[in-house]
């Protein structure tokens, strides 16, 4: 079985949301899993230690899920034109990862929403890969024969899926941005799949 991490973080479920419909779209496709997890937020009051297990939803990440996965889809909220603090708290914590080379070679994608149509979620997700290639992985998006790239009036991009929420944070995923999270999912997981056979 190819294990695939979702790892995100998502403050008022936005992210969560399309974080699910690309684990669906990873495990529409045969002998693939999606492991989704989380980060917790992080703390104004310098290194206080939270319980591994969030009260609700999946449990927090650690370097062994990174090491472990065979892909990786990366999401965030988008905070001022750039992902949210607590992903990249962690992700400043895997330099023994970098150091071992473990993510080289390793597909991955980035996922994101914003309130706003224009908000920056293309930003988001370029600056979310630079790390991503610093670890040597290997960046997948969204090609142009998903046809709602063409006529999304909201979200989705060619550098990955992504939602536009509004301004309370209320509308729902369209239809468009629905399809584009689970062909994400798929996608990333036709990939691991075919270089795990060669
Ligand atoms: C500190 C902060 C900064 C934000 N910056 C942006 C921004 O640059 N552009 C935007 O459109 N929305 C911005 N937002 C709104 C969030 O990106 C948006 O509400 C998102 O859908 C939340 O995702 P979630 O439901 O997964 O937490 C910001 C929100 C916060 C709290």
């Amino acid at each position: 079985m190819n294990e695939i991490l979702v790892l995100y973080y998502s403050r008022l479920g936005a992210t969560a949301k399309m974080a699910q419909l690309i684990a669906r779209g990873i495990e529409s496709t045969a002998d693939c899993q999606a492991r989704l997890r989380t980060v917790p937020p992080v703390s104004t009051v310098c290194e206080a230690v939270e319980s591994d297990i969030p009260d609700d939803g999946p449990t927090y990440v650690t370097l062994d899920d990174l090491r472990e996965c065979a892909g990786l889809a990366l999401g965030s909220p988008t905070r001022y034109g750039n992902m949210a603090a607590p992903l990249k708290y962690f992700i400043d914590s895997t330099s023994n990862l970098w150091l071992s080379g473990a993510l080289v070679g390793k597909p991955a994608a980035v996922f994101t929403s914003t309130s706003s149509m224009h908000g920056g979620q293309e930003t988001t997700q370029l600056t979310m890969m630079l790390p991503l290639l610093h670890h040597g992985m290997l960046l997948l998006g969204l090609p142009y024969t998903e046809s709602e790239l063409l006529t999304t009036t909201s979200g989705g991009t060619p550098y990955g899926p992504s939602h536009t929420a509004g301004a309370d944070n209320k509308l729902p995923l369209t239809r468009e941005e629905k399809h584009l999270c689970r062909a994400l999912g798929k996608r990333l997981a036709e990939t691991v799949r075919k270089l795990a056979t060669g």
